[in-house]
């Protein structure tokens, strides 16, 4: 790890990967957690507040305006200086299938806040970064899945795109400030994510503890900017790599064919 914060946020902590960086936090970092499930986020209370940390707990939907405009507030003036934006969900179906509420979740979730607390957080994490001479720390969980298009998870897909968009292009734009940034894109990780989008097993065949991908992406924050954590497959090639050539051939073959054809008169 390379430093230590003095109080991080947490979206969706409440499970998963949220819940594993919360656990892998040292104590030395007063925590601020998120998530709807009011009994989970009293159970993180009572297991993490030790030996007088504080553990502020604010019950929030991330889809209700008025709910980021309150945990903006409060982690604004409890001068956060890590901020892990990791509340996510994904519907693995037929897009013209799916109801439009559910259609409406990822994007307000995955798009819309993530947009909103970074933009409303960040200024005031770079400014007490300045003030104190210690770095902030931005991460934004993004997902493998953000480097490419895909069927059947074609809007989770779209807006994990938008989250590794952002956090790559504010890492190089703020690359002169006091804040260190990552995306963290997982691969198939063993959490609550695949039942509650639905999605098949084979997916997630092999998938790494959110545990191991939260030590991953603590240690990877302030000395890359985009960290992909997976386990290797079993045939040596690694998911991470196959994307990675795949994202960046991709485009390649993109740009050639539209070269080649140019625009419809
Ligand atoms: N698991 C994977 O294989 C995988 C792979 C790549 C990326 N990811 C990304 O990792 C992040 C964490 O997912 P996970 O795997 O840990 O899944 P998870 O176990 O289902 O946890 C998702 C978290 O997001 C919160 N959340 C969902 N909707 C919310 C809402 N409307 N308002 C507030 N909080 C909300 C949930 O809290 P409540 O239920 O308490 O509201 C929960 O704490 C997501 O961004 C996901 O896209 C996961």
């Amino acid at each position: 790890m390379r430093r230590q914060y003095k109080r991080a946020l947490i979206t969706g902590a409440t499970s998963g990967i949220g819940e594993a960086f919360a656990d892998i936090l040292p104590a030395s970092t007063d925590l601020i957690l998120t998530g709807r499930n009011a009994e989970k986020l009293g159970a993180l209370q009572e297991r993490l507040a030790v030996g007088g940390r504080a553990i502020e707990i604010i019950e929030t939907d991330l889809r209700s305006p008025t709910d980021r405009k309150k945990l903006i507030s409060r982690s604004e003036s409890l001068e956060t200086d890590l901020f892990v934006n990791n509340a996510g969900l994904g519907f693995f179906s037929h897009f013209t299938e799916t109801p439009a509420d559910d259609e409406a979740a990822m994007v307000d979730v995955n798009v819309v806040a993530v947009h909103e607390l970074t933009h409303a957080l960040l200024p005031g994490m770079i400014e007490r970064a300045k003030q104190t001479g210690e770095r902030a720390g931005l991460i934004i969980v993004s997902s493998v899945i953000g480097h490419l298009p895909m069927p059947y998870f074609a809007t989770y897909a779209a807006t994990k795109a938008f989250d590794l968009a952002l956090a790559e292009g504010l890492a190089e734009e703020l690359s002169r400030e006091p804040v260190d940034i990552l995306a963290l894109c997982p691969g198939a990780t063993a959490t609550d994510f695949q039942a509650r989008a639905g999605a098949p097993n084979d997916m997630f065949d092999r998938a790494e503890s959110s545990i191991s991908v939260a030590r991953k992406a603590m240690r990877a924050l302030g000395r890359r900017r985009v960290l992909v954590s997976q386990l290797p497959m079993r045939f040596g090639l690694s998911y991470n790599t196959a994307i990675h050539r795949i994202a960046s051939s991709g485009a390649h073959a993109y740009f050639k064919r539209l070269m080649r054809h140019g625009p419809k008169e």
